[in-house]
């Protein structure tokens, strides 16, 4: 059985969506992976299919009522030991590191929420991971879930090539990629740096390493902390200074 994402959500059009394309829509015409859609309505309550209620304590919007997102996650429950992810801006922030292990299981169960939010009492019982991929606020989880899936499926056995396939060293090393150049040499009176085209290996990759430094460095001051202390650790681990 390949790898299985099983998504809950109101709007199932939105899948596979962007994912038909590229890499990831090859991949899933090749079968590596499946998108399984779950339409939450088909499991409201009543007459109008209804899923939500207004907030205890009062305020604004509406709540996903817990025995229909439960109903939702019972009918999936086949996707064995799949982890279930509920996207949420609440949520602790995704990495790499949940992504690879995501990609290395059987699949993902993915609670696409609207409204103001799920029950929080479902997701307890339920053990939902919550996670959320940045701090911003999206209409919905569902374009969360895409980049969740993307990134996910990008891992999975077979599905890049050699040419792709080395380009998860950005964050596996804790480092922002150095900045990439390709012909004409010279571009609007812009050139390439020199090194570039020097033919010198050894200092190319001197010069990348001290770029992807500077770039993480200006850009990324927590990647930069983090960095910094894993590598004085294991330099100290190694009988080094620093
Ligand atoms: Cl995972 N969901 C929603 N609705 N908004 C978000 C998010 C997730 N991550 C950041 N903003």
């Amino acid at each position: 059985m390949s790898w299985t994402a099983a998504i809950l959500t109101l709007f199932p059009e939105m899948f596979p969506g962007p994912l038909s394309q590229s890499l990831a829509g090859r991949a899933l015409d090749a079968g590596l992976w499946r998108c399984e859609t779950h339409d939450l309505r088909s499991f409201g309550l009543g007459r109008h299919k209804t899923v939500d209620d207004t907030p205890c304590g009062g305020g604004a919007g509406m709540v996903m009522r817990p025995d229909v997102v439960d109903a939702a996650l019972a009918s999936v429950s086949r996707n064995d030991g799949a982890p279930c992810v509920y996207l949420t801006p609440r949520g602790r922030p995704l990495t790499q590191a949940d992504i690879r292990r995501y990609a290395a299981g059987s699949g993902v169960t993915l609670l696409c929420g609207r409204y103001e939010g799920v029950d929080e009492r479902v997701l307890e019982a339920r053990s939902v991971e919550q996670v959320s991929i940045g701090d911003y606020v999206l209409s919905g989880g569902e374009t969360a879930a895409l980049v969740l899936l993307d990134a996910c499926v990008r891992l999975l056995p077979g599905v890049m090539g050699s040419a792709e396939s080395g380009v998860e060293e950005s964050f596996s090393d804790g480092l922002l990629e150095y900045p990439h150049y390709t012909r004409p040499a010279e571009w609007n009176g812009r050139a390439v740096p020199d090194v570039l085209l020097s033919g010198n290996h050894a200092a190319i990759a001197r010069w990348r390493r001290e770029q992807s430094e500077r770039v993480t460095r200006e850009r990324r001051p927590d990647l930069w902390a983090a960095h910094l202390s894993n590598t004085t650790r294991s330099s100290v681990q190694e009988g080094h200074p620093i």
